[in-house]
């Protein structure tokens, strides 16, 4: 029997999936504290709970699913719960590839994946290598990520076209910048869900949220549920997205 169980599709009559959606996963260490485990188990509860968010975005629709992993701050942790991070992410591709196999999920990584320890970059490589033909839903991991460096990679990326005489300066547009992202193939998440009750962006998605919607709840990352999902996409589905312009009454 699969952990992700049968392909399912759940009722969306009334509430909205985005196409879209990113996801800070906050409030492991917690979660941890509050039952007085190490924060290690925080992150273990996390991994467990990054399945289950994954098998109800895919039975939703959600197309595209980012989720905040590991930061480019988050080396400045103690050695040892970044080694143990580490760890848990080479166990999670390993383990439980084949349930996303069945579910048809893509696998793919976002951020400075380059710089990760060599066991790591080659379960990135893997990970996304053999599941690279699969269509129901992309879950896009950030792994080393952090909005700044990738707005640094884009820079430099168009510098060096630049210098090669490919783009002149003048032709520089927003659509050029987000040409040069990580990932610009991934639509901009319509919707962030940030656990644990802070009211921040932690340079996750910096280019890609400039018209997120944004959910908070108090939850923390363990214990986000199904339930929570569900009330995001019927908040999310009442929201009047103007992106600047405005609402359709007012027209
Ligand atoms: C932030 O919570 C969480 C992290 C820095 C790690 C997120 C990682 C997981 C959920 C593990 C699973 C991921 C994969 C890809 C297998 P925190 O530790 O800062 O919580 P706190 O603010 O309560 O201390």
């Amino acid at each position: 029997m699969a952990l992700f169980g049968q392909k399912k599709t759940y009722d969306t009559s009334e509430l909205k999936v985005p196409v879209s959606l990113g996801v800070i996963m906050d409030g492991n260490g917690r979660w941890a504290r509050k039952r007085m485990l190490p924060r290690s188990a925080g992150h273990r509860a996390g991994a467990e709970n990054l399945k289950e968010l994954v098998r109800n975005c895919c039975n939703y629709g959600v197309k595209y699913l980012t989720v905040y992993a590991f930061s480019t701050e988050n080396w400045s942790r103690p050695e040892d719960e970044v080694d143990q991070l580490m760890k848990l992410f080479i166990e999670f591709f390993n383990k439980y590839d084949p349930e996303l196999a069945e579910e048809d999920i893509r696998v793919r990584f976002t951020g400075d994946i380059e710089s990760l320890p060599e066991a790591n970059r080659e379960v990135c490589r893997e990970a996304e290598e053999r599941s690279k033909n699969r269509k129901r839903m992309q879950l896009i991991v950030a792994l080393n990520y952090g909005g700044r460096r990738e707005l640094e990679y884009a820079v430099r990326k168009i510098g060096q076209e630049v210098k090669e005489g490919k783009i002149e300066p003048d032709d520089i547009s927003e659509q050029t910048i987000a040409a040069h992202m990580y990932l610009p193939d991934v639509p901009d998440p319509e919707l962030i869900i940030r656990p644990s009750g802070e009211m921040r962006l932690s340079n996750f998605l910096l280019w890609e949220s400039a018209y997120s919607e944004f959910w908070v709840s108090e939850v923390l990352w363990p214990d986000f549920s199904y339930n929570d999902l569900t009330q995001a996409f019927k908040d999310y589905g009442r929201r009047d997205r103007r992106f600047g312009g405005l609402s359709k009454e007012d027209h």
